[in-house]
């Protein structure tokens, strides 16, 4: 219902992931316990070929149904999608992606499965996991694609030579023993003078995997008034069994992976921030940064200083009065925390706003204070203070992190005093740390 009072649990909890703008999105699909399904279903080893073409079919059905996919790779039971670089599939909703893209690739492998084993029941249902991989420019997408092509050589290559040697009579365990530590070419001169194979003439879909992508074919629309076609050129989906790591197959077909325009406003997509939970009560912890150099420099005293610890104090208190939304702190030594109601609607819950504000306010209090807690010490060096915020959805884990923090006070103040003790006793420090 819109509007209604309990809309808030969508509005305030519901966070999709949006993945960047400008960048090349991959979704890759990897079937889920393939390893059992393809012996239930008795696929032959190493490659079987209406299983492979069967993966084919329903790439071929991602690319019909989807527009913004531009490309995709498989081998074995994976395959990779990549979206162009500006789509607006889904708003770029990491979520909604993967997940229509898995299942209509698993919808298309169960409808079609019986095209391409009309012999065999489909024994139990398959399913694959997704995950998506963003790639920011033009290399970094080759090179992916490069890296599974790779892959697929490396693996392919092992795998023939394997299971030559298994159905030559070898144990499995010997013919992995046979293999070990061998490199390409071994593997190339086994399968030749073993088994008269000589690797280059194996398939190419076993050998380079497939590449699906939209080509530019000339197709017949009509046949005109004297029965001759005419013909016009259009994109049709294609799978091809090609080298995609050099630079030819992506000379010739630069349409694929052309890079996005520019539009109006685009910019402004990138600023996204990540906005803290809501209903969580927000710690930001600060903690001083070389504090040891700094209280070096300014000969504070060991193992505590009672007016530094004092001006970390006074800067705290002008902390929770800048920010009324902080309920308690608990600082030692040269750290903070600040905990920030639940309710806080500080800067719209923006993290990084949060963050630094919080350290500069910090920071500045720290300094402005010092003269009047160290009337006779010159500030020497700038200090600074690192900030990270992390969140807590019960008060009860507030209560145990702020124990926590405690305990570390205690245990360090102890280990501190014993150290310093024996130091001032005429110990050398390193006597003391062994
Ligand atoms: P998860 O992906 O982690 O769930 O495990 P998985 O069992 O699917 O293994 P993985 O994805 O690492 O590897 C794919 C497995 O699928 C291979 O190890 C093979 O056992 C099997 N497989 C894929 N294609 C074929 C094929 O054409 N023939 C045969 N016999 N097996 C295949
Ligand atoms: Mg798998």
């Amino acid at each position: 219902m819109a509007n209604s009072e309990y809309e808030y649990v969508k509005r305030e909890f519901e966070f999709d992931r949006r993945l960047p703008p400008s960048n090349w999105i991959v979704v890759r699909i990897d079937g889920c316990h393939f390893h059992r399904f393809s012996k239930v279903h008795a696929f032959e080893k190493p490659n079987d070929e209406n299983a492979l073409r069967l993966m084919n079919a329903c790439a071929t059905a991602m690319l019909e149904k989807f527009p913004d996919i531009v490309f995709a790779y498989g081998v074995s039971d994976e395959y990779s999608f990549v979206f162009r670089e500006e789509t607006e599939f889904y708003h770029r909703r990491e979520s909604k992606i993967l997940s229509l893209c898995v299942s209509y690739f698993t919808s298309v492998y169960v409808m079609k499965w019986k095209d391409f084993f009309p012999n065999k029941e489909l024994k139990e249902p398959p399913y694959f996991d997704a995950r998506a991989v963003c790639y920011p420019n033009l290399k970094t997408i080759r090179d992916y694609l490069a890296w599974r092509q790779v892959d697929c050589h490396i693996n392919n290559q092992y795998n023939t030579c394997f299971w030559m040697l298994v159905k030559s009579g070898k144990s499995e365990q010997a013919a992995q023993l046979a293999l070990k530590g061998t490199f390409a070419k071994d593997k190339n001169e086994l399968l030749a003078q073993q088994f008269q194979i000589n690797y280059d003439d194996e398939p190419a879909m076993f050998r380079k995997g497939s590449s699906v992508y939209r080509e530019k074919v000339e197709t017949t629309v009509k046949i005109d008034d004297y029965g001759s076609p005419i013909k016009r050129p259009a994109l049709k989906v294609t799978v091809a069994h090609v080298d995609i790591i050099g630079p030819e197959f992506w000379e010739n077909h630069q349409h694929i992976l052309r890079e996005g325009k520019f539009m109006h406003e685009f910019v402004k997509k990138f600023g996204i921030d990540r906005i803290l939970p809501p209903c969580n009560w927000v710690v930001v912890r600060i903690s001083g940064c070389q504090f040891d150099q700094f209280s070096l420099i300014h000969s504070l005293d060991k193992p505590n200083d009672e007016t530094a610890l004092s001006l970390m104090n006074a800067s705290a208190s002008l902390m929770m009065e800048q920010y009324p939304d902080i309920v308690f702190g608990y600082g030692f030594n040269n750290e903070y925390s600040f905990v920030f109601h639940e309710k806080t609607e500080l800067y719209q819950r923006q993290e990084s706003l949060i963050l630094s504000s919080c350290s500069s306010y910090f920071t500045s209090c720290y300094m402005t204070k010092w003269k009047e807690f160290f009337p006779h010490k010159e500030l020497m060096q700038t200090p600074r203070f690192e900030a990270e915020a992390v969140c807590y959805p019960k008060l009860k884990i507030v209560c145990e992190y702020l124990t926590w923090r405690q305990a570390e006070c205690h245990a360090s103040n102890q280990y501190n005093t014993c150290f310093w003790m024996l130091v001032k006793s005429g110990k050398s420090e390193l006597g003391n740390i062994i």
